[in-house]
């Protein structure tokens, strides 16, 4: 792969660094990205969903994982790896990567993993080919395409450095704040850079000076490249040797800071771990001069560098090996910004027409559209188009448990408020308000349950024993009044369509195994019709492809009762209707209903 990053790069980044991440969004957004550079965050601990971040003046969700293998397995194009947590962990993190596959780059920012640990890991990413940038390090960007984390500091350092796009130099440090000096140096002296990278300070780095120069040679967009090395190691005779060899035929430009070492007595250790010479040919100036020999283009010090690339990119300029950079357009990334206060991710009233979850109103509502009540459910409740069959279902199950006339404890409730005197909102809620573990809402308890004892491979006896334990009855089985003698014409209807429509149907089968043990001990145990409806919703879900986590949190949320209570809205307001219509006098229980049992008063 000839250039590292591209502008349709995106990188997972380990632990929620929230500033270096705004910092990466922000130049997204300044060089007109068309997705955000960071796809996913794992963040170990927390149980946050997403993060927030500005996009310009606008927000964004990035989502969270618990890890990098669930990051990784929802953003498979996600092939870099910002490795950002502690030198306690950074090892554990890069090998599990590299294990798990997938990434081109794992940028490491730690610093003092342990080197035999560094050198292991390093090696480990050599052999399958994955260009490791750091430890130790602030990253690499590539102008106007992608960059990693805190490089380059502001917005307006980044633009004044001219990193907002592609210039023709490829430039090599071990420092990251070197890096940016260089720069912005290359920014004012030439056209600024092409590709860079920060290798790290640390004594054992993954990607070493002449990897990044290789690729570099195969990059077209790089004209020339920059080298900062240092004082220590012997890195840059493996890029004298790559010169030697014909590998490297770029004009390289290079300088190894620490000359002044030669001024104390003994080996000094300069900033990094690997910047201290072990041997005469390690250090800065026999480095230099070794550059020299080979044609690099070597300044006489430091501060002759800016000339120095002045020339190469002039005369490259003038042999017309660079040519003239159109400015691009770039966005503003606002001084002042807000967040907001509430988030809606299913539908939108901005514009002409309101969406549900993206689709026009009009695009569902009429019958010409073939949309729906379940359509509806389907894209508010869920942000999906389900299949016919699916939103057929659900439509089944809200027409189903519509009513279930006026004796159960939701209608009677209802009566008994409109009758006295209140408005329909006020006398729905009444009725909405019996619905729990007893009445309607034993749904999403019924599929939590059944779900369990099946994915544990329980028995029924089993799963009832199991129960007994918790001490509470099965939700959705049992009836007051239904019974083998006096079947729920509703659960046969659901259990029909199932049996006609659903791709399978695993989970009832199972409870219909469990209500032949309840039915032969009472048989009005029956699996009802919550319990249908509970099952069922699951293995709809799971023929739809939702996850075993995704159908655990639509049941931890109450996902499923919601069914029930959308259905039942219906009905309660029919009863409430129906007692405004035949203007009923106020309820008063008949006192002979009562059994009094109150004691009598002691005297005061
Ligand atoms: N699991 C295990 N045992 C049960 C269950 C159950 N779900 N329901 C009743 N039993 C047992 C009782 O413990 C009792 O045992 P016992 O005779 O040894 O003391 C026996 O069956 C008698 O029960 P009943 O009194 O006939 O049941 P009841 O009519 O009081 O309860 C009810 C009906 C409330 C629906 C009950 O079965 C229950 O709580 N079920 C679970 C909740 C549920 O699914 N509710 C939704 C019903 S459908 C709807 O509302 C739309
Ligand atoms: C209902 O749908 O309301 C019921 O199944 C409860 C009942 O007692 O009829």
């Amino acid at each position: 792969m000839a250039a590292l990053f591209t502008k349709e790069t995106q990188a997972i980044f380990w632990n929620n660094n929230v500033s270096a991440i705004q910092r990466m969004l922000d130049y997204d957004y300044t060089i007109q990205r068309a997705t955000p550079s960071v796809a996913a965050i794992v963040a170990p601990t927390g149980d946050a969903k997403f993060q927030i971040f500005f996009w310009g003046a606008d927000e964004i969700m990035i989502p969270l994982y618990k890890n990098t293998a669930e990051a990784k397995k929802a953003h498979p194009n996600a092939d870099v790896l910002l490795n950002f947590a502690s030198f306690r962990t950074a090892y554990d993190v890069t090998m599990e990567a590299l294990e798990m596959g997938g990434f081109n780059t794992i940028m490491i920012t730690a610093e003092g993993i342990p080197e035999r640990l560094a050198r292991k890991m390093n090696a480990t990413a050599r052999a399958a080919n994955v260009t490791v940038i750091g430890p130790a390090t602030v990253g690499g960007i590539a102008p106007g395409a992608f960059k990693i984390a805190n490089v380059g500091g502001t917005i307006e350092n980044i633009v004044n450095s001219k990193l907002h796009r592609a210039g023709s130099c490829g430039l090599v440090t071990r420092s990251g704040g070197l890096f940016n000096e260089l720069s912005n140096i290359v920014a004012i002296n030439a056209d600024g850079i092409a590709e860079g990278v920060a290798i790290g300070g640390d004594r054992f780095v993954g990607s070493v000076f002449i990897d990044n120069l290789l690729r570099m040679q195969d990059n077209p967009e790089v004209k020339y490249m920059l080298l900062l090395g240092e004082v220590g190691g012997i890195e840059e005779y493996k890029v004298i040797d790559a010169i030697k060899e014909g590998k490297i035929t770029k004009p390289i430009i290079a300088w190894c800071i620490g000359t002044i070492a030669k001024y104390y007595d003994s080996g000094v250790q300069f900033g990094h771990a690997g910047a201290s010479a072990n041997a005469t040919r390690e250090t800065a100036e026999a480095k230099n001069n070794a550059m020299r020999e080979v044609g690099i283009h070597v300044p006489n010090s430091f501060n002759d560098l800016p000339k120095v690339i002045a020339e190469v990119y002039n005369d490259l300029k003038a042999q017309g090996v660079i040519g003239e950079i159109t400015e691009p357009q770039i966005n503003v990334v606002p001084k002042v910004r807000k967040s907001k206060q509430f988030i809606c991710t299913i539908s939108d009233d901005r514009g002409d027409e309101a969406t549900y979850a993206g689709f026009p109103i009009s695009s569902v509502a009429t019958p010409d559209t073939g949309k729906g009540i379940g359509d509806v459910i389907a894209l508010l409740w869920f942000k999906k188009q389900y299949p016919k069959w699916a939103t057929d279902f659900i439509e089944t199950v809200i027409k189903t448990v519509a009513d279930h006339g006026p004796a159960v404890s939701g209608a009677h409730n209802a009566k008994v408020t409109a009758r006295a005197g209140k408005s329909v909102v006020e006398s729905l809620v009444t009725g909405l308000l019996t619905i729990g573990p007893r009445f309607g809402g034993a749904i999403d308890g019924a599929a939590e349950h059944f779900k369990y004892a099946y994915d544990n491979n329980l028995t029924p006896a089993e799963f009832l024993n199991h129960m007994k334990k918790l001490g509470i009855p099965i939700p959705g089985i049992g009836h007051r009044i239904k019974s083998l003698r006096n079947p729920d014409l509703r659960v046969v209807g659901l259990k029909k369509f199932a049996s006609e429509h659903f791709p399978s149907t695993p989970l009832l089968e199972y409870a219909l195994s469990v209500e032949q043990l309840t039915t032969s001990k009472k048989d009005n145990l029956i699996l009802n019709v919550d319990g249908t409806i509970g099952i069922l919703m699951v293995d709809m879900w799971r023929a739809l492809g939702y996850s075993e986590e995704e159908i655990n949190e639509f049941i931890a949320s109450g996902t499923l009762n919601a069914f029930f209570i959308a259905g039942r809205t219906i009905g309660f307001i029919g009863h409430v209707l129906d007692e405004k219509r035949l203007a009923m006098p106020m309820y008063r229980h008949p006192m002979d209903d009562i059994l009094y049992q109150v004691d009598e008063a002691e005297e005061i």
